[in-house]
């Protein structure tokens, strides 16, 4: 409905230039607003007073300029001028009922696929291979999807690109450690099993043995210079590793793949290159024997600007340097016109520095746009970030398995009597669907609180309550005995609640637009949310079973039915599955 009325306004607004009435050079940003108060229409925009300098005239004589030049549409039933030059706009009972009729035909609920799809590569989950995955990945890994595949719902062409950590001094240990289990005959495998394990007791003998150390260091050079021994313990370790990153995605219902790995070290034979073309474009710097990049839009406290080493002393390459190259190969091979990063908030200026110099170097091409999305730590609910209560970072398999059982128990006591079986599978879905609805109801921006107690509680914006809701429905049909599919006539929207729920569910297609844009799933949450407890209001004023003739009762129907397409849509696009009873 916004869309639709901007488009009328951006109409009038040329046709006010014109006629000379606002100047040809004006270039409005149209902003469309929904009222808190009905008794002011449904949408308002403030166009009249953001004009009316540049018209030379008084927001309220423009405003009424604007309402004579609108276009005739059959959106809008009434226009009123309010306050200091504010244009309401009430919107016509018809027009939903047209929209609700298109959204029930189609598939896509309505919602067109984008005129100009777009080539955008998604930078997330990412995990460092050398160890077990934890909570500060799940935020990523769940962010990162609801937005690719909300984008991808949109007719875009999503490139997924897990960009793991799978390089760097701590493999040297880890290879050192799996040396000297062989050396003792032991099953490699079975030790990395689990990686947490491993990972300390490796870091244990790199701590206590200088020996160890040593040997450590020399791995990493002579992995570095691609020795056959060196890269076959790697190669091994890293399969053990991604492996269990594959099984939590699968787990999660995460839809990354493991073609979608593309990590560090595939960026090794480019990093040379990378440090010789920023010196050709005279962007090198030395500092101490680094090779830097001096940015002037970055200053430290005392003003000075900050460096990005891009090379070390001794020849070594960083974090930095094989981002670079990895935007290169972004624009270059895949092409693309955005690229996301779904990456930790704290590193804000990691992500600002480097896009300054691939935009320097032109290592992507001016129209492409790089955005950092970032995500606040997880907490605890001690406010402090999120541990287990043996006080080690929570891996992330525990943290599902505990949900899981705890769906288990809310579930079990809720139908006492169902089978053991059904339990099991529906609070399978339940908690992990709980575990990220939570995460993905939060804005993203904010450090956000693990409580199982409030991910796994019926009331408030939680899975369960969604789940819930959605479950209602289907036991509406079945109540009246007709299937979705029979369904015949015209929606009719008579009472106060059937329009309000007709107006939220027109809204979805804006909804997805704006997580799509900005890349908060949030708001798909909010939305889903709201559209579930308008949804109770309706059920409640409005009987389906006892309505007044047949042609309500269809109509009714046809709104629950268009609620329950809806909520399993969006959270579809979230990465949650439904249920159809729970
Ligand atoms: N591996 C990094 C970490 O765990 C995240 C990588 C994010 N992506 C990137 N292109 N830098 O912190």
């Amino acid at each position: 409905m916004k869309q639709q009325l901007q488009q009328l306004l951006e109409q009038t607004v040329a046709s006010l230039k014109q006629q000379g009435i606002i100047p040809a050079e004006a270039e409005p940003r149209i902003q469309v607003d929904r009222t808190k108060d009905k008794a002011h229409g449904d949408l308002a925009t403030n166009l009249a007073m953001m004009l009316a300098k540049a018209a030379g005239k008084n927001p309220r004589e423009l405003a009424q300029l604007i309402i004579d030049n609108l276009p005739q549409s059959s959106l809008i039933t009434k226009v009123d001028i309010a306050g200091p030059g504010f244009i309401n706009f009430f919107l016509n009972p018809a027009w939903l009922v047209e929209q609700i009729d298109v959204a029930l035909a189609d598939e896509r609920l309505g919602i067109s696929q984008v005129e100009a799809p777009q080539t955008i590569v998604v930078d997330y989950s990412s995990p460092n291979l050398a160890k077990e995955m934890h909570v500060g990945h799940l935020r990523s890994s769940i962010i990162g999807d609801a937005v690719t595949r909300t984008l991808e719902f949109q007719g875009h062409h999503l490139i997924r690109q897990n960009h793991v950590g799978d390089w760097g001094t701590q493999f040297g240990m880890l290879l050192a450690y799996m040396e000297e289990l062989q050396a003792k005959g032991e099953e490699i495998d079975s030790n990395l099993a689990n990686l947490e394990v491993f990972y300390r007791a490796a870091k244990q003998r790199f701590d206590e043995s200088e020996d160890f150390a040593a040997r450590a260091r020399n791995l990493v050079v002579e992995l570095q210079g691609g020795d056959e021994h060196c890269n076959k313990l790697w190669r091994e370790f890293n399969e053990v590793s991604l492996s269990h990153c594959q099984e939590t995605y699968d787990r999660l219902g995460v839809s990354l793949k493991r073609s979608d790995v593309r990590g560090e070290s595939a960026y090794n034979d480019d990093l040379a290159q990378v440090v010789a073309d920023l010196d050709q474009l005279g962007l090198l710097q030395q500092d101490q024997g680094a090779n830097c990049v001096f940015l002037d839009e970055f200053k430290n406290k005392e003003g000075e600007p900050l460096p990005v080493i891009i090379q070390k002393k001794d020849g070594g390459y960083l974090y930095a340097t094989t981002d670079l190259a990895a935007m290169r190969y972004r624009q270059k091979v895949l092409n693309a016109d955005r690229v996301l990063y779904f990456v930790d908030a704290r590193q804000g200026l990691h992500f600002q520095q480097v896009f300054t110099v691939a935009r320097k170097a032109n290592f992507v091409k001016p129209t492409t746009s790089l955005e950092h999305m970032p995500f606040g730590t997880v907490m605890g609910e001690d406010g402090k970030p999120f541990k287990t209560r043996s006080g080690t970072v929570a891996k992330l398999a525990d943290l599902l398995t505990e949900a899981q059982n705890r769906a288990y128990e809310l579930v079990k006591s809720k139908n006492p009597d169902m089978a053991e079986q059904d339990l099991r599978s529906i609070a399978d879905v339940v908690g992990i669907a709980s575990v990220k609805y939570a995460d993905l109801s939060k804005n993203r921006t904010s450090d956000y609180m693990f409580s199982f107690d409030q991910m796994l509680s019926f009331e408030g914006n939680t899975a369960p309550y969604l789940l819930y809701a959605y479950t209602r429905v289907a036991s509406v049909f079945e109540k009246a005995g007709i299937a979705p599919e029979q369904l015949t006539g015209q929606v009719i929207l008579n009472h106060e609640k059937e329009i309000d729920l007709a107006g939220k569910l027109v809204q979805f297609n804006e909804v997805i637009a704006s997580v799509a844009r900005l890349g908060y799933p949030h708001l798909l949450c909010n939305y889903l949310y709201e559209l579930a407890g308008l949804f109770s209001s309706f059920y409640e004023a409005c009987s389906i079973l006892k309505a007044e003739d047949e042609a309500q009762k269809q109509s009714r129907l046809k709104l629950a039915w268009l609620t329950a397409r809806t909520l399993k849509q969006g959270l579809s696009l979230l990465g949650i599955d439904t249920l159809e009873r729970m």
